[in-house]
């Protein structure tokens, strides 16, 4: 994909379904009772990845991509099936992860991969609190990376009080999941809050689920009823066209219906941090999930200082944020981001490499960036490390630098955002 510098960006979008909420709804559905039906379902390799699984574990599935509907015909909590072969997560660790926590309390074993970059991505953060609760699972190369082996058992789990040593979403739902088919009820805690789409959802079809401060407690045994699952926009994918309507002069961007979750909105408050002209309009609500319309103008940007408890609430948005970065007056220091690792790809490693080889001032750090920013970027080629979040902050970065900049592995958007590329293009005036 070859990309050149644009003059502006004006228009209106309406980004795809939230990835981390479709996923949920597929997998909460299946273990619902009755019909789920999803609207404004992504589309997304990651989330068809999730269908699959379940299908594959004898949930009837009826997907309409032309109108991203979806509808689970769940079997309740009790109601899956052994696979015939080996499930396949793709590249998606929130499937493998959330799974693991439903498989670890099935009758029958499972056995789960993926890609080349699932493989290298980390397990034991799951495999370690679901072996407290005395699941049966292990990495079968014995490297703490899948493929997985799970062992059905006959007996409830252990309900436990889980503190977790990372601010992670999919390990608190790993371990809620398995806390369904608890003895006891099962709490987790962590050291800031990660989003809580699981608490909202599986209280929505009848989980007795609690936050309190950042501890989530689960009761077992739940009777969970289908309900009408209205997916809003993804906040990760808004923000490739909130860094670029900032970022472009001469733009203005209206992004319609996206979820503002506060434990998901840190990119709003970073771009208010770096004195961005960006509104938020029309808040409104959808089953459980907070939603507006946010829209952004060209502006001049400052550095600034991101890290702690904001960092979960736009871990996925850093690496346009230090695109962003690159286009503020002085510093941006991102901190306490060492997750940024364990991605789809080293995000810190991949973005220094290739943010330098577009001229710009950047280094890595344990735990983050630093980003001298006001320095004008100019094209490159840039391998994307078939990290989809990497080629749309590198597609949003080459509309705004000189010349013009190849994305390697381009197409890798189609895990979070098939249409990105015509998206983009449609604001092009
Ligand atoms: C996700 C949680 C986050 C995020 C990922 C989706 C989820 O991962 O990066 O894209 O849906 O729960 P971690 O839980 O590993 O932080």
């Amino acid at each position: 994909m070859i990309l050149q510098k644009v003059n502006a960006l004006k228009g209106e979008i309406t980004v795809p379904g939230d990835k981390s909420i479709s996923h949920r709804a597929v997998m909460f559905g299946a273990l619902a009772e009755g019909t789920t039906e999803i609207t404004h379902f992504l589309q997304g390799a990651d989330c068809l990845s999730t269908i699959g699984c379940f299908r594959d574990m004898g949930i009837a599935i009826e997907n309409d991509p032309l109108n991203n509907k979806v509808m689970v015909h769940g079997k309740g909590l009790h109601g899956l099936k052994q696979a015939s072969g080996i499930l396949n997560v793709g590249n998606s660790g929130t499937t493998m992860r959330l799974m693991s926590g439903i498989l670890s309390a099935q009758t029958f074993s499972t056995t789960m991969t993926g890609d080349d970059s699932i493989q290298k991505r980390p397990m034991g953060r799951v495999i370690t609190p679901l072996t407290m609760m005395g699941a049966d699972i292990k990495s079968i190369s014995g490297n703490g990376c899948a493929p997985l082996e799970i062992l059905g058992r006959h007996t409830p789990l252990h309900g436990i009080s889980y503190h977790s040593p990372v601010a992670s979403a999919q390990v608190k739902s790993a371990v809620l999941l398995a806390g369904l088919y608890g003895d006891v009820p099962t709490s987790v805690t962590e050291p800031y809050v990660s989003r809580n789409h699981t608490e909202l959802m599986l209280k929505m079809l009848g989980a007795d689920i609690e936050n309190q401060g950042n501890t989530a407690v689960i009761k077992p045994e739940p009777d969970l009823h289908a309900e009408k699952i209205t997916v809003p926009g993804d906040i990760s994918s808004a923000a490739y066209f909130v860094a670029a309507g900032l970022i472009i002069p001469g733009s203005e961007i209206l992004i319609k219906n996206v979820g503002i979750n506060p434990t998901r909105n840190g990119i709003i408050k970073v771009c208010e941090m770096m004195g961005a002209d960006i509104k938020i309009e029309n808040i409104r609500n959808t089953d459980t999930e907070a939603v507006a319309d946010i829209l952004v103008r060209h502006s001049e940007l400052t550095g600034a200082e991101i890290g702690g408890a904001l960092i979960p609430t736009l871990i996925d948005e850093l690496p346009v944020i230090a695109v962003m970065a690159c286009f503020a007056k002085g510093k941006t220091i991102i901190k306490d981001a060492a997750e940024l690792k364990v991605k789809e790809s080293n995000r810190i490693d991949v973005m220094v490499h290739n943010l330098s080889l577009m001229g710009a001032k950047v280094t890595a750090t344990e735990d983050g960036l630093i980003i001298e920013g006001g320095r004008p970027l100019k094209g490159a080629v840039i391998d994307s490390n078939l990290d989809h979040r990497i080629a749309m902050s590198f597609a949003v970065a080459a509309l705004a630098a000189d010349d013009s900049t190849e994305i390697l592995g381009a197409e890798c958007v189609n895990i979070s955002y098939p249409d990105f590329y015509s998206d983009l293009k449609s604001l092009v005036p």
